[in-house]
């Protein structure tokens, strides 16, 4: 990241809804003027909230994609109290692309698109996802603390099974070790750098949960907090666009839009918009209507009103769909002339995503894949192993202590090995209310596990979980 000023966040565009990292519950730390939050440089960073997306690299990017993620994103990665990543998931597409022109021509394309639409590679992580071969190698490490069995169960692999049983042929016919192993690079992708929010589409929060599983299988095993466990961020509010049929914009269906068509060819498409029979002076309905949704999108809330008054008033479809189409092109023509400007360059956007690797490498992925290494025991031989042993490690373990107090009742505490007193409860009517809620502490594995008015954190909850994780490990 550059050490320039870095601007006060922008209100986003009327009528979008992008503040989904605004709405996620963390702690907003106001962002004095001039003063930069979002460093990872600066001192005020272990405040801000990592917020992690991948961008797969397949297709060219449609209106749809536009609206329901690049704008509400780049919107997003103004917050000043976000440090915000956004990488192409290269080695994702491989998965399904197996056309290497294409996987360049896509990569591209796509890249171009993100910085058009005004995504700021000196204020943001922008990276490849091949050009971090760590998340390569933590993929590796991730797979050996990952169940079978929970991959066994993920959405598209779990589809792909059922649609060859259904076909009466082999479960696995057909399917790559790849399409399986999906979401253990995802989490690779996103443990590396200890994101704290993942803003996805509801068909990815099981993905969101494996890594946290696996990341916490990981931290159980090799004994420490390697890795935050993130969470996913889902934004309702973001619009579904419609497609040129009325149903829902996807490449599958084959009605999109290109996001960046020439003007002339977007003006044919929005022309071809299907809409009623009803002429001229006859009153329209908004509901339902493809062509008012898509105006809505891109119109702030007065035009939006407007646009109803005429429909109500019997616009004729010629005259809508010539408003929408000027709507449209009045929002994307600046952003395609940039993408125009960027792919007519492309050696400059390969130079970005490797300045944006190197540096991401250097400052999070190889001091982490050093200490990984370490963790899981690929170390230099020449160090002389350090001491072990299960003995040495009990008598460093926390316990509980369950005492009387003065007052009658029961209490008790979460001492660790130095006599520091972790977790402080209060008082109990029976000792064995006091260790039921012993009980459930024991199997915490997240904060809000412990939240509840009868015990008292005394050190940072991470901490508590550290000490409680250890104390399972002890007790496995
Ligand atoms: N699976 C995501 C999708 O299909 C893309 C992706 C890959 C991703 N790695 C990620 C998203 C990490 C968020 C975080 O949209």
């Amino acid at each position: 990241m550059s050490d320039e000023a870095m601007p006060l966040p922008v209100k986003p565009p009327a009528g979008l809804a992008c503040d989904a990292v605004s709405q996620a519950g963390r702690p907003q730390y106001p962002v004095p003027a001039g003063k930069l939050a979002a460093f990872p440089h600066s001192p005020a960073s272990h405040m801000t909230t990592r917020v992690l997306t991948g961008i797969t690299t397949s297709g060219t990017p449609h209106l749809g994609n536009y609206v329901g993620a690049v704008r509400p994103a780049v919107a997003a990665s103004r917050a000043g109290d976000t440090e915000s990543f956004y990488f192409l998931a290269d080695l994702h597409s491989l998965i399904k692309a197996q056309d290497p022109a294409r996987t360049q021509r896509s990569t591209l394309e796509i890249a171009a698109t993100w910085l058009a639409c005004g995504l700021e590679p000196d204020k943001v992580w922008f990276y490849r996802q091949s050009d971090v071969p760590e998340i390569t190698e933590l993929t590796w490490f991730l797979t050996c603390v990952a169940g079978k069995g929970i991959l066994n169960r993920a959405h598209a692999y779990k589809a792909a099974v059922d649609k060859n049983n259904a076909d009466g042929e082999d479960p696995d016919a057909g399917i790559s070790a790849g399409l399986f192993m999906y979401p253990v690079l995802m989490a690779a992708d996103i443990l590396i750098f200890n994101a704290h929010q993942v803003p996805v589409g509801r068909d990815q929060i099981q993905h969101i949960e494996m890594a946290r599983d696996f990341g916490q299988r990981f931290n159980h095993v090799y004994g420490r907090e390697y890795f935050t466990l993130p969470e996913a961020l889902i934004d309702d509010n973001v619009a579904t666009l419609p497609g040129l049929d009325g149903r829902k914009m996807s490449k599958s269906y084959n009605n999109t839009i290109p996001l960046f068509a020439p003007r002339d060819e977007l003006k044919k498409l929005v022309f071809s918009i299907l809409t009623d029979s009803r002429g001229p002076g006859e009153p329209k309905d908004t509901e339902g209507s493809a062509l008012f949704q898509l105006y809505q999108a891109f119109a702030s809330a007065e035009e939006t009103r407007a646009f109803a008054q005429q429909f109500a008033d019997g616009i004729g479809w010629g005259d809508a769909k010539q408003q929408l189409f000027e709507r449209i092109d009045a929002e994307i023509a600046p952003l395609r002339e940039k993408y125009e400007a960027l792919m007519a360059r492309p050696a400059d956007i390969e130079a970005i995503l490797r300045d944006g690797a190197r540096r991401l490498r250097e400052r999070y992925a190889t001091p982490l894949l050093a200490e990984l290494r370490h963790a899981v025991g690929l170390r230099d031989l020449s160090q002389q192993p350090v001491a072990e042993t299960r003995a040495a490690a009990k008598a460093a373990l926390p316990v509980f202590k369950q005492y009387r107090d003065t007052d009658s009742r029961f209490y008790f505490k979460l001492v660790d090995a130095e006599g520091n007193v972790l977790v402080q409860s209060n008082g109990f009517d029976s000792p064995k209310d006091a260790g039921k809620l012993i009980g459930v502490l024991k199997r915490a594995e997240q904060a809000d596990a412990m939240e509840t008015p009868e015990i008292v954190l005394q050190v940072p909850a991470a901490d508590v979980l550290a000490a409680l994780a250890a104390l399972r490990e002890a007790e496995a």
